[in-house]
Parts: structure tokens; sequence; C-alpha cells
């Protein structure tokens, strides 16, 4: 999608994919990732999500990328976090605590700008991308970081000839083609949401999976 789909998003708070919790997927599994406390941890396209508060819970130092300045504004007002703010010239840094939240296009950004990073966090980032995309975004992911690191990745499958996304239908075989060239991927959850997801049924699914994939660097 493009930058103004999702300042319109933003604009109009057609937001339906924030949650006003911390993902259980991700309490559920990133204790699994055996992380130290002090991991950097990469979050694309993070939007507001708690889970970015919930990482530096952990102890880790969370780096999120987000487009829409009042996404990054909204975190850190309804965290009640004041931030200190860097402007470069592609990019604003918000940072407070452990939290730095960079404000700009993720597609635009160098690994001097992201910096060491041991981890990453995945949700609701390749499942924005529509298909011609995903391989943009997951190539841009790879050059952003190296070295040993892992990961937890969430994804959504369904058939896309019933909906048209965001969120995009992604396939455990595309997650294999796209990421296996610098990643070990091992789906490790697989759920029927469906039921808990009227909204996405009201649009036609029949059938509506979230996947969970642990991720670990092949070097
Ligand atoms: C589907 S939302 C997911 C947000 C978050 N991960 C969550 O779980 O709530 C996708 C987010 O990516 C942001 N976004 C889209 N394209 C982007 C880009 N090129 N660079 C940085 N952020 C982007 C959007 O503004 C939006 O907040």
């Amino acid at each position: 999608m493009e930058p103004d789909f999702w300042h319109d998003r933003w604009e109009n708070d057609l937001i339906g994919f924030h949650l006003d919790e911390v993902n259980p997927m991700l309490k559920a599994f990133w204790p699994g990732l055996g992380l130290e406390q002090g991991s950097r941890v990469l979050v694309p396209l993070c939007g507001k999500t708690l889970d970015l508060v919930w990482l530096a819970e952990q102890g880790h130092e969370v780096v999120g990328v987000e487009l829409s300045p009042l996404a990054v504004a909204a975190f850190f007002e309804e965290q009640g976090l004041k931030a200190d703010k860097i402007v470069t010239e592609s990019y604003e840094l918000w940072r407070c605590g452990r939290i730095s939240l960079i404000c700009g296009d993720f597609f635009a950004l160098t690994p001097e700008d992201i910096g060491v990073i041991d981890a990453i966090y995945d949700r609701a980032a390749l499942i924005a991308m529509p298909e011609k995309m995903r391989p943009d975004y997951a190539r841009q992911l790879n050059s952003l970081v190296s070295g040993p690191m892992k990961g937890l990745l969430l994804t959504l499958f369904y058939e896309q000839s019933q909906m048209s996304g965001p969120p995009f239908a992604v396939s455990p075989d595309e997650v294999q083609n796209l990421l296996s060239g610098n990643w070990l991927t091992e789906k490790c959850q697989d759920l029927d949401i469906l039921e808990q997801n009227p909204r996405f049924k009201e649009r036609g699914l029949n059938l509506l999976e979230e996947h969970v994939y642990l991720l670990r660097s092949r070097n």
C-alpha cells in the first residue's frame, strides 16, 4: 500500500488492526526465543501497538518503525510517556526510556539508522503489504539486520479471493519463499480464529487462520 493509504487510515481512525491488549501470541511465544535482557528488538510497521511496551518490560531495547506521526504521537501520549525528539533528514526519532520509534518510511532506512539488532517482531507488517511488495519488504528487512538473529512472525491465512486486504493472506509456502534464504522458519502455531473475528466473517471469509513462526537467522 502507498503511504497515503496509511496516513488516511490514521487520520480517519480506521485502525481496526490495533489491539487494546498485548498480543497473546507475543506473550506466549516470545519467551521461547530465549533472548537476553538488553537485546535490541526491531518492530517494523509498529503502529501504536502495546506490544512495544511489553517488549520493553521484558528488558529489551525496542526500535519501532512507523510511517504515521499520528500513530507515534498517540503511542507516547496514550502510554503517558514524554519522548525526546531528534529530527534527521529522512525521519524523526522519538525516544523515551527503552523505546525508540523511528517515524519514517521503513523502505528508506539504512542499517546505520537502525543500529545493531538482535531480534525482530513482525505482527501485521508483512501481511500489511500486497503480494507484489512483500519481496521488497523481506529484502529490506534482511538488508537492515545482520549477524545472529531471532524473531517472531505472525501472519494471517485465508482465501485471498474472498476478501481484499489489508490484512493480506500469506501462506506458509510464501513465508518460506520470502525468508528461507536468510532465516530458518518454524511454524509453531496454526489457529482457526474466524469465530473471534466476526468482522472478517462479515467480509465473506469462511476460513481465517493465524500462523505463528519462530525465526532464526542462518548466520
Ligand atoms: C496493519 S498496521 C500494523 C501496526 C502494528 N504492527 C500493530 O500490530 O498494531 C501497519 C502499520 O504500518 C504502517 N506503515 C505502512 N507502511 C509503512 C512504511 N513504509 N514504513 C513505516 N510504516 C509503515 C502503517 O501506518 C500502520 O500503522
